[in-house]
């Protein structure tokens, strides 16, 4: 294992009714004038939006609103958002909707402390060294940014998608009502999944060893995704199902399955330039994307895939022939994603091949190798695209 620090002091409210909490902890928290932050309207229609209001109003706070953040949220709102808190003189961010939501808050809260153009932080730069506080609201189990440093916004003049991470970002509390996913339609459910699944991918890939802590955990949050996941898409009121996926976001993505060990992060990146260039949902293109990187770092590194299929998809041990049990296991999960109505091709996220140069140039236009697991050249990235462009 290697030497690490952990550092995630969110404080979550979990559970049906939780959203009541929500002024007591911004009071708690230090906040006195809110910025109420969300998106494009879900909240008005499930009625999470009275509910948050009611909570601020019993607790007697102060709140402006900014709605309208877009799925893969962009810059031009993170303006006019810094503009806003600043103007009205905010102390604390409420973010209420998903990831997209929370890492609008995320931008406006570190844009707030800072002189420069906030997508430095985004570019690489200039370091977060101040942020407002911000506080979230989840409606959606997915990106699991209710509990990571990790914000992603996409700089809508040069369409480019790019992550900062902060521990100053981490929301000092998450309200989570497993209830309030519960109006999430089919598709954006099994996209959450899938992200969830893939966060935790990220770090189980790894050429860390003797890091069984961390094996052990991220194989338990695969196995609540594959068998929640097509429990809730029969049943999408299942509150138990519903519960266990929403704290599976939360457990993959706050770095606990990470910790002391080579992470990989490729098929994101690859994976951000699509939503970048054609608004994909990110867990979409994800299922598109990570098997295709599957398959061609198999070959490479075939090491830990053999765990991935006998410990999370149940693919028996072939000991004279291992390459072909990993296999197996990449065919599971594949079958896994369609069964959740999740794409696997270009054409079925309105993806272009004439763009697979444009998006190569993109994710290398700062390093020269992309992930860890196996170290991806230009050429390796434009062969994992191809394999999957059918258009
Ligand atoms: O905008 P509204 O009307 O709220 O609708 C949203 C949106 O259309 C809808 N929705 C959310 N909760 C709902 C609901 N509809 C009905 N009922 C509900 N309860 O769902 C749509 C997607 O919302 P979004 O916030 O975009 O989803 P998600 O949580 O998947 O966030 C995706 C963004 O997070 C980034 C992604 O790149 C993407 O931009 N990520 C952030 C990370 C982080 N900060 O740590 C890590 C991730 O890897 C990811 O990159
Ligand atoms: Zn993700």
């Amino acid at each position: 294992m290697e030497n690490f620090n952990f550092y995630a002091p969110t404080y979550f409210e979990f559970g049906k009714g939780a959203e009541a909490e929500t002024g007591k902890l911004i009071k708690r928290f230090g906040g006195s004038k809110v910025l109420l932050h969300y998106g494009g309207g879900s909240i008005k229609k499930n009625g999470v939006y009275g509910k948050v209001i009611a909570a601020l109003t019993s607790a007697d706070i102060p709140f402006t609103e900014l709605g309208g953040v877009c799925p893969n949220p962009r810059s031009g709102l993170v303006y006019e958002g810094i503009k806003l808190a600043k103007e009205e003189g905010i102390d604390f961010i409420l973010a209420v909707g998903g990831g997209s939501v929370i890492d609008s808050a995320k931008a406006i809260a570190a844009g707030v402390r800072y002189d420069g153009d906030f997508l430095d932080f985004y570019q690489g730069r200039a370091q977060i060294e101040d942020a407002l506080p911000i506080g979230t609201v989840l409606t959606i189990a997915a990106a699991g940014s209710e509990g990571s440093a990790n914000s992603v916004i996409t700089d809508e003049e040069n369409k480019i998608k790019k992550g900062a991470r902060s521990d100053l970002l981490r929301p000092r509390f998450s309200v989570m009502n497993p209830e309030f996913t519960c109006s999430l339609p089919p598709y954006q459910t099994a996209a959450g999944a899938t992200d969830i699944f893939i966060h935790v991918c990220e770090r189980y890939f790894s050429n860390t060893r003797e890091v069984c802590i961390t094996d052990r955990l991220c194989e338990s949050v695969m196995k609540t995704i594959l068998y929640e996941t097509p429990r809730v898409l029969r049943d999408p009121d299942n509150y138990e199902a519903r519960a266990n996926i929403m704290w599976a976001g939360m457990v993959a993505h706050n770095n606990i399955c990470g910790v002391g060990r080579e992470q990989d992060w490729a098929s994101h990146h690859i994976e951000h330039e699509l939503s970048a260039l054609y608004d994909v949902t990110h867990g979409a293109g994800l299922a598109v994307i990570a098997p295709a990187w599957m398959k061609y770092v198999l070959e490479k590194h075939p090491e830990k895939f053999v765990p991935f299929a006998t410990e999370v998809w149940g693919v028996p041990l072939d000991t004279i022939n291992p390459m072909e049990t990993a296999m197996r296991g990449i065919e599971r999960f594949e079958a896994f994603l369609k069964q959740i109505g999740m794409p696997s091709r270009f054409s079925e996220i309105g993806a272009k091949k004439a763009d697979i140069p444009v998006m190569v140039d993109k994710i290398f236009a700062k390093k020269e190798t992309e992930g860890f697991y196996v170290k991806l050249t230009p050429e390796d990235v434009t062969k994992i695209y191809e394999s999957v462009a059918d258009q």
